[in-house]
């Protein structure tokens, strides 16, 4: 048997429902925590901001290097969850793309490129947004600061868009900074847009989904000492297919709703799918109770007040800011042959 606790029912107020704290009304970020250190993909020390349903990004905590943007969401258990080495989060859902650059860096001096050593420098919050900080360091010893701001956007076409926002410090006089980039998912080349210089080196057409988009490759010298953005809008859907797939993981893809609503919430520090972690897990609870109308208000009475007797002695805290809808929905027991 197989259950879930999801969404079944009241989709039109989840569009409501995720906007109710103040402090989110500006980002729509799609997990709490929306910013997050992991495993992701079988690569250790991984730092994932979830800045929305339709995008996500990953970057190494290593050499704050871009790993890849992706519309889906992080897989922490199932499958993998159980395995003997403990959880091994995956990313779930097809990308826009995967960056190709291990080390995207070089410092143009005098017509030589040098390869700077890069310093991860950790990550900071700013406004509600977050910044990936890096030095790099060059052989005479000078060190370039540059924080890279990921960012949510959309255009009046509705596709979706990732706004990458740098800034550099300390760059030498006369020195140029430049990233070696690439995209996926763009139906033109003019979907990417930048207010530094991008010089186009390679475009391949790919063909996914129905869709025709290009794969560019170019490098994009940035502003000295200022800030560079560089956009890109993507096609109606992800061309590249993610080749981290976990067997099994494809069915709570296609549920991505209810998905999301329990990823909005704090549920998961506390609850796993298939194993008991601090509270029961999701499937012995639906074992528990039949999905009556009764028991769905019983719990969600409970998990809006919290506290403890049914399962142990562990208490739930209470969730007095979760509308009374969203809880129902996420208690909603689903059973499944
Ligand atoms: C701080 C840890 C924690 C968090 C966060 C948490 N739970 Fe729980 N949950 C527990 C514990 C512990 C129990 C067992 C309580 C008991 O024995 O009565 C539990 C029990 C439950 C039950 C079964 C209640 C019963 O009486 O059988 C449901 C349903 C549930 N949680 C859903 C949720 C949902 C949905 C969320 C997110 C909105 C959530 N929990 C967040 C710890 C947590």
């Amino acid at each position: 048997m197989r259950a879930f606790l999801l969404l079944t029912s009241l989709l039109p107020a989840l569009f409501f429902s995720g906007c109710q704290k103040k402090s989110d009304l500006e980002f729509q970020r799609a997990h709490d925590p929306w910013v997050f250190r992991s495993v992701l993909d079988g690569r250790p020390r991984m730092l994932t901001a979830a800045l929305n349903d339709d995008l996500w990004v990953a970057y190494s905590a290593q050499t704050g290097a871009l790993y890849k943007a992706w519309r889906g969401s992080v897989n922490f258990d199932g499958a993998v969850y159980t395995t003997v080495h403990g959880p091994q989060p995956s990313s779930l859902g097809d990308d826009w793309f995967v960056n190709q650059f291990d080390n995207p860096w070089s410092v143009i001096r005098n017509g030589t490129a040098e390869k700077p050593e890069v310093d991860y420098k950790g990550h900071r919050f700013i406004k509600g947004q977050v910044h990936i900080n890096t030095e790099l360091k060059l052989k005479d010893g000078a060190r370039i600061r540059v924080s890279e701001r990921p960012e949510y956007v959309s255009n009046d076409n509705n596709q979706t868009g990732l706004e990458r926002s740098f800034s550099v410090e300390g760059l030498p006089e006369g020195a140029q900074l430049v990233l070696d980039v690439n995209v996926s998912s763009i139906a033109f080349e003019n979907l990417v847009r930048t207010d530094g210089q991008l010089a186009a080196l390679k475009r391949t057409p790919r063909q996914a989904k129905g869709l025709s988009g290009i794969d560019l490759e170019g490098k994009l010298t940035l502003n000295s000492n200022g800030t560079t953005h560089l956009t890109t809008f993507f096609t109606r859907l992800p061309l590249i297919e993610n080749a981290n797939k976990v067997v099994g993981a494809e069915e709570e893809e296609t549920r991505p709703l209810g998905y999301r609503l329990i990823q909005r919430n704090d549920c998961k520090t506390c609850h796993n799918t298939y194993v008991q972690t601090v509270g029961p897990s999701y499937v012995d609870i639906a074992k528990r109770y039949r999905n009556t109308e009764q028991n769905v208000e019983m719990l969600t009475l409970k998990v809006k007040n919290g506290g403890a007797g049914s399962w142990g002695e562990t208490v739930m805290n209470a969730h007095h800011e979760v509308p009374d809808e969203d809880i129902k929905a996420m208690v909603d027991l689903h059973h499944e042959p």
